[in-house]
């Protein structure tokens, strides 16, 4: 009989003409019911599985995305990315939600920091294709937290709009370098559903430090990716899932002077490696 409910939901969607679109409700459907017969939820526990959803649902807004919250703390963002991900070039993690204003166009060099408060720090590296042909005037959006773990949208009272955020093309050789801040790992919002989630099981919302890229170049395929700080507490248990090993980045105190002049701070500043490599654009898919 339970099964004979499964087989009918499916037949109900034999005429649909989009082909994807059937193989998506029927594989939705089969696994939907083999959890049901497989947790054997009570009618109180589905409606409180519906009350969660329905406040995810009312969480969301123009700057809040709950759902893609929920996506990414159930490890489902970062798997949707790695399928999505080329085999050849620099691995990609989640866009995340704070890549929801537009970054300042900054020149090389530029500080991200707004502030000027911190330990100063440089992100430097080189853009290449999969052969190492360096990628000239690529494009490489990036932003990242404060040293006390708040991105701009979160504190508009403390930070100007766009910092740690810029928008800058690599030079004639691909290389990039700007000045900023070392980020500090944070907590991902816990003040809705997906919080109280992770509360009830136990699991804590940090995020390791790290900095966002989003790395787009002519006829290559873009990566949205990020540099982990090394070292950086959570880097073992992401509350997200998102680290991966090739991108964990020694940020190092460097003492060298002609460096330093270079990317125009002084010494002792941080330096932070991070080079980018694209796949090409007709990649076939893993
Ligand atoms: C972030 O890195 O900005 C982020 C990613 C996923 C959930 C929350 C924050
Ligand atoms: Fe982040």
């Amino acid at each position: 009989m339970l099964e004979t409910a499964t087989d009918a939901v499916v037949e109900s969607f034999r005429e649909t003409k989009d082909r994807r679109l059937r193989q998506v409700v029927e594989s939705l459907t089969r696994h939907l019911h083999d959890f049901v017969r497989d947790i054997e939820p009570t009618m109180q526990e589905w409606e409180s599985a519906i009350g969660f959803l329905t406040a995810v649902g009312h969480t969301c807004d123009d700057t809040r995305q709950e759902f893609v919250l929920l996506s990414d703390v159930l490890g489902v963002s970062m798997l949707v990315e790695t399928l999505n991900g080329s085999v050849e070039g620099t691995e990609s993690t989640v866009l995340g939600p704070f890549h929801m204003t537009e970054s300042p166009r900054r020149e090389l060099g530029d500080a991200i920091d707004l502030l000027g408060t911190g330990r100063p720090c440089v992100v430097s590296g080189r853009v290449s294709a999969a052969d190492g042909t360096p990628l000239p005037y690529t494009e490489l959006d990036v932003w990242q937290c404060s040293e006390d773990g708040f991105y701009d949208v979160q504190q508009p009272d403390v930070q100007p709009p766009g910092n740690g955020r810029g928008l800058f093309h690599t030079d004639g050789e691909g290389r990039y370098w700007f000045r900023t801040v070392v980020p500090s790992h944070y907590p991902i919002p816990t003040d809705g559903p997906v919080g109280r989630l992770l509360d009830a099981t136990g699991r804590h919302p940090y995020r390791p430090a790290h900095v966002h890229f989003i790395a787009n170049a002519e006829h290559h395929r873009p990566v949205t990716t990020h540099a982990f700080v090394a070292g950086s507490p959570y880097v073992d248990s992401d509350a997200v899932f998102a680290v991966k090993r090739g991108l964990i980045t020694d940020f190092t105190e460097s003492y060298d002077a002609r460096d330093a002049e270079r990317f125009g701070v002084t010494v002792p500043f941080t330096h932070a490696e991070f080079d980018i490599v694209l796949a090409p654009e007709a990649e076939t898919k893993q």
